[in-house]
């Protein structure tokens, strides 16, 4: 396990979060007009595993559910598939945030039951590592509230030791939303004692840190915030919170988009990277939107469209490997 975490943040390389929930890919596939039915998700999926040359920057790919049991239009398993280019199959294995009990506008994660099961299943099925999303609100000084931080804390260390149980690599996902009109400030102190909180479980559940890879939001200001902080801001403020509480035997984090545009997603990666500070573990990407968005647009369920949806996805995967280094420039994002 420990050699698969460490794959998964090669140099130059990051994850596509390809996990979308039936609930969640059919608001992506309304946004360009095509049904959500069983063949559409898997043609769009195969365009995107099928993408010649994206294996240069794609170490992993988290798949749904429905996706690890789906085949290329050849008969070809998609975890075979991607294995075949040297990418690791990763799986979703939660199933949902919902209302926490006390505390109804908040979130918590559920999933647990039965994951021993499933999580053995899913290795016979390829999978190689795990994902578990919890989601955590900020609202004003009222939320995140004590209770969803450490309900959330505990659920993912209970992911990850059954995971690691299992065989399977867990990517442990606490992510702060970036709506509200918070400021960074905020959102850095909000994302300090959720990371924090988050390590003091995994340590009392005996997860191996060496095995596992965190899977975090940036620390930026709130969508509705009326100053936005900048790009090197981001970076500092962001990079100050992980050394304060991401233990130095942890291989990666890999950062979600969370709702940053494309580009935005990008700068920000490449400036953490390009400021020069030897850290104790890489910094990567595992972005859904960020490496989707204008792929998905651009295929429009037509097949067709599948070189020019390609074409935008290679685009993206090869910024965001290059901002994985920290040697992305604008003129890359020229060269499509
Ligand atoms: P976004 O990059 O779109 O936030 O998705 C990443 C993800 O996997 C969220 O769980």
């Amino acid at each position: 396990m420990d050699q698969i975490a460490k794959a998964l943040v090669a140099p130059g390389k990051g994850i596509l979060a390809a996990d979308e929930s039936s609930g969640t890919i059919k608001k992506r596939f309304d946004s360009i007009g095509v049904e959500s039915v069983e063949e559409n998700r898997r043609a769009y999926r195969e365009m995107l595993f099928t993408t010649s040359g994206a294996e240069a920057a794609i170490s992993g790919v988290i798949l749904y559910d429905e996706t690890l049991r789906q085949s290329a239009s050849d008969g070809t398993p998609f975890a075979k598939l991607l294995q075949d280019k040297g990418i690791i199959p990763g799986i979703k294995v939660d199933m949902g945030a919902k209302p926490l009990a006390g505390s109804p506008d908040e979130k918590v994660t559920e999933g647990l039951d039965g994951l021993r099961e499933r999580a053995g299943e899913y290795y016979q099925l390829g999978a190689r590592f795990a994902k578990w999303r919890a989601v955590i609100t900020i609202n004003g000084d009222e939320h995140p509230s004590d209770a969803c931080i450490s309900t959330n804390a505990h659920a993912l260390a209970r992911y990850a030791a059954l995971c690691q149980e299992a065989q399977l690599v867990p990517i442990v996902e606490p992510e702060v939303l970036m709506d509200g009109d918070h400021d960074i400030d905020r959102c850095a102190e909000v994302t300090e004692a959720v990371l924090a909180e988050t390590y003091a479980q995994l340590r009392i559940q005996g997860v191996r840190l060496e095995a596992s890879l965190l899977k975090p939001n940036m620390v930026l200001s709130g969508t509705d915030c009326p100053t936005q902080a900048g790009v090197d801001e981001v970076a500092r403020r962001t990079v100050e919170v992980l050394k304060r509480c991401v233990p130095a035997a942890v291989p990666g984090i890999v950062f979600l988009s969370g709702g940053q545009s494309d580009l935005l997603a990008t700068e920000h990666l490449n400036a953490m990277n390009a400021l020069g500070e030897t850290l104790p573990w890489k910094l990567s990407f595992s972005y859904g939107r960020a490496l989707q968005a204008a792929a998905l647009k651009a295929w429009g369920g037509n097949a067709g469209n599948v070189p020019a949806a390609q074409a935008a996805f290679l685009l993206r995967a090869r910024c965001n490997g290059a901002a994985a280094a920290g040697g992305w420039s604008q003129d890359m994002e020229k060269a499509a």
